[in-house]
């Protein structure tokens, strides 16, 4: 270890800045997030310096001298020349006073880190001054990782740490606090529902029948949209639960390189469904995660898209609520906004289209969908077909028949957002021929009205003029 990190309370002590540029006002920010009664002392201040910390610290117009530095818990030299900062450091050192020189790691007693906040919960990196870059990278990962809500969760376990003291016994208190954060109520807590952790916390210091409670323990579920594909578009949520999750049960659309960010000891079980080839009937997967919730188990139920569009989560979150297992959604990018982004197509540019409708061209069994083609033919908008390919033929010919035009533009995204997506364009009109040149099998959607000519990709003839180059 270069440098020994020591958390400082620093609330209404006494703390320096001897400078009033730009260096002194970013540590000036630093320093009062901490709560340190601040003085600044310089010749003369920046305007944006003054106009900043005017009312929040004291700003003193003057040159320093030694006796400034002295009274300080901690000092900061910035805006100074070397030779000048060299002069204050060992005026520090001869006080006592730790110090830090911006931008001179070889001055410095200290050095600040690149800093995690989430109130009472900081988690700080430090390079030893090495590589200050570094440390806000590390920095931006671990943001991701840690819920915004940690420091709330933090405050919450004060709250009830003497009532918990009182309740439960010694022996059991250690165990109280790991069930605890790994449980429903400081997930609850996390999603932002702070009424009903605090009931369900009063519930359970109020039962301290231990023994009682772990055969009782109940984990939760999280119903998790995973997005179209791209692990890049997995929300920093969505991630966090990933890597907290003790099962995961995932769908087919879910790609691998998403499931290979989740905890690697997580248990995954498949539970995807191919068209007309149900893997696992829908009750059974309702009752595994019932189940596995009812073990104390952290679940991840995994769904391509977001959850709530064409995804079933509906029932899902109903099941688990009618068996009181404590459930949370977290959405996802849908295949309709990931794939217009993947084509560079707006659904709702306002040259073209004044509102987007989402289909699904499924149907039980092999029923035609069962849509309101004439509305649907009347709006003239976007519409976004999902699980649209197998009964493309029927869609275009209601479509027309209803009145939308033969040549109305269309896009067909398969994989959208995957290293493997492929974009074909056209006309209404032949929309299976599209889809057949195409050599489209899905997952695909359609994109029926005048935005799907913005799309890239490509026509007919590209294909056409394609496949004769390779004959
Ligand atoms: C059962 S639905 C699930 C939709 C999902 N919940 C969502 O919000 O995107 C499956 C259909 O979504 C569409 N889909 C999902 N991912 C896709 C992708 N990456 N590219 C194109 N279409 C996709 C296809 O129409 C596929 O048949």
């Amino acid at each position: 270890m270069k440098a020994f990190p020591a958390h400082i309370n620093l609330n209404d002590r006494p703390v320096l800045i001897i400078g009033g540029g730009a260096e002194a006002l970013a540590k000036a920010r630093l320093m009062l997030a901490s709560g340190a009664d601040l003085a600044l002392i310089a010749a003369t201040f920046a305007p944006e310096t003054e106009a900043e910390l005017e009312g929040r610290a004291r700003l003193i117009v003057r040159k320093p001298v030694a006796a400034d530095i002295e009274s300080a818990v901690l000092a900061f030299i910035a805006d100074t020349p070397a030779e000048e900062a060299r002069r204050w450091a060992e005026i520090a050192r001869m006080a006592g006073v730790l110090l830090n020189v911006v931008d001179q790691p070889e001055l410095c007693d200290f050095t600040t880190p690149s800093i995690v906040d989430r109130g009472r919960v900081t988690v700080s990196i430090s390079t030893a001054g090495a590589a200050p870059v570094l440390g806000k990278r590390l920095r931006a990962d671990i943001e991701a990782l840690l819920p915004p809500r940690l420091g709330a969760l933090a405050d919450f376990a004060d709250r009830y740490r003497e009532t918990v003291k009182a309740k439960i016994a010694p022996a059991e208190r250690r165990n109280f606090w790991e069930d605890f954060f790994d449980g429903p109520i400081a997930a609850q807590l996390l999603a932002g529902d702070e009424a009903g952790a605090h009931e369900a916390m009063l519930a359970l210091v109020n039962h301290p029948d231990t023994e009682e409670k772990a055969e009782e323990k109940t984990g939760a579920v999280h119903i998790v949209g995973a997005g179209p594909g791209d692990p890049d578009l997995l929300t920093i949520k969505a991630l966090r639960l990933l890597q907290r999750a003790d099962v995961i049960l995932y769908d087919r659309l879910v790609s691998d390189e998403i499931l290979s960010l989740a905890r690697r000891d997580a248990e995954r079980f498949y539970v995807g469904k191919a068209k007309s080839n149900h893997a696992v009937p829908q009750e059974e997967i309702e009752a595994r995660l019932i189940e596995f919730a009812r073990q104390g188990k952290t679940v991840v139920r995994l769904k391509g898209g977001d959850p709530f569009v064409f995804g079933r989560g509906g029932e899902e979150l109903e099941a688990l609520r009618n068996a009181s297992i404590p459930v949370f959604v977290c959405p996802g990018v849908t295949a309709a906004t990931g794939c217009a982004a993947a084509a560079n197509m707006a659904l709702t540019h306002r040259d073209h289209a004044q509102a987007v409708t989402f289909v699904t061209g499924h149907a039980k069994g092999e029923a035609d969908p069962a849509l309101d083609w004439s509305a649907l033919a009347a709006l003239k908008n976007t519409l976004v077909v999902y699980m649209g390919v197998a009964k493309a033929e029927t869609i275009a010919e209601k479509l027309i028949e209803h009145g939308r035009e033969r040549d109305t533009p269309v896009a067909v995204i398969e994989n959208g957002t995957r290293g493997n997506q492929k974009i074909v364009k056209g006309a209404l009109g032949y929309l299976p021929r599209l889809i057949d040149a195409g050599e489209i099998k899905g997952p695909a959607l359609l994109v029926i009205g005048e935005v799907a000519a913005l799309a890239d990709g490509d026509t007919l003839i590209d294909i056409i003029a394609r496949q004769r180059a390779a004959a």
